[in-house]
């Protein structure tokens, strides 16, 4: 059976010490609260990985980056790649989040790279997709996200596309505290369940996690978190407050 899970995308919040005390508080939380069949995850900025990852290493909280190269290593000034995300032990990378396509250009082609290479490294790849509000408006969001889908991952074998998260992440829910309602996210989830099983098959499909995000909050969790299709959640603001990120997991 698919995992459930929960991830937190920090994106570029939080200093060394603020990031201690946020994981420690998870941590905590995590092991007195929480169901252990709900995987937590905290992506976190890369100068804080390292760190974090000495405190999570006893715990069933899971590491996670969010992004990394296209290239193997090399001269590309202020880049990381996979192999020292592998190495330094995080589990998860965030890929093709909408940020990253929008303020730094990247497409679904160099998504299939890093795609590649991250699998390559060990790293689970949290696939990001989703349409901007115009698209939504004139109905056009499941081309746009089969496309994404389409071009960053079905060039992949049955093995390496079962070890991949999607996160369906519609842009106008990101940050805007507009969620998309249950009905909207679980027609989008079904929609890439069956993208999926139309490529590699019903057992691979099932076994697939579809997180959502966009304003996900322990007021709408619930809610999200109910729908067939829906697998967990990918969280940004709620993320950076211990409490509300662990009673998001706790809704389920
Ligand atoms: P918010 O939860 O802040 O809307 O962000 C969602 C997101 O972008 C997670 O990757």
């Amino acid at each position: 059976m698919r995992k459930k899970i929960i991830a937190g995308n920090w994106k570029m919040n939080k200093t060394l010490e603020e990031g201690k005390i946020l994981t420690s508080e998870v941590v905590n939380m995590a092991k007195d609260e929480l169901r252990d069949d709900v995987q937590l995850v905290l992506c976190t900025p890369f100068i804080h990985l390292s760190n974090l990852q000495t405190m999570l290493a006893d715990s069933t909280v899971a590491l996670g980056a969010q992004n990394c190269s296209n290239h193997a290593s090399g001269a590309y000034t202020g880049e990381t790649s996979a192999a020292m995300l592998q190495s330094i032990g995080v589990d998860y990378v965030i890929l093709g989040h909408s940020e990253r396509r929008e303020y730094f250009g990247e497409t679904d082609f160099l998504l299939a790279e890093k795609v590649d290479i991250a699998l390559e490294n060990g790293l689970i790849p949290i696939f990001c997709c989703g349409e901007p509000l115009e698209i939504r408006e004139r109905d056009g969001q499941q081309a746009y996200v089969q496309q994404q889908i389409e071009e960053s991952l079905f060039h992949l074998s049955d093995e390496k596309f079962g070890k991949i998260v999607i996160a369906y992440e519609p842009i106008w829910a990101i940050g805007t505290g507009k969620t998309a309602s249950s009905d909207q996210a679980q027609e989008m989830h079904a929609a890439i369940r069956k993208q999926i099983t139309e490529k590699y098959g019903e057992e691979i499909a099932n076994n697939t996690s579809i997180l959502y995000g966009g304003s996900m909050k322990p007021a709408n969790a619930e809610e999200l978190l109910s729908c067939m299709d829906v697998d967990g959640g990918l969280i940004g603001g709620a993320s950076l407050k211990s409490r509300d990120f662990v009673d998001i997991a706790k809704s389920y």
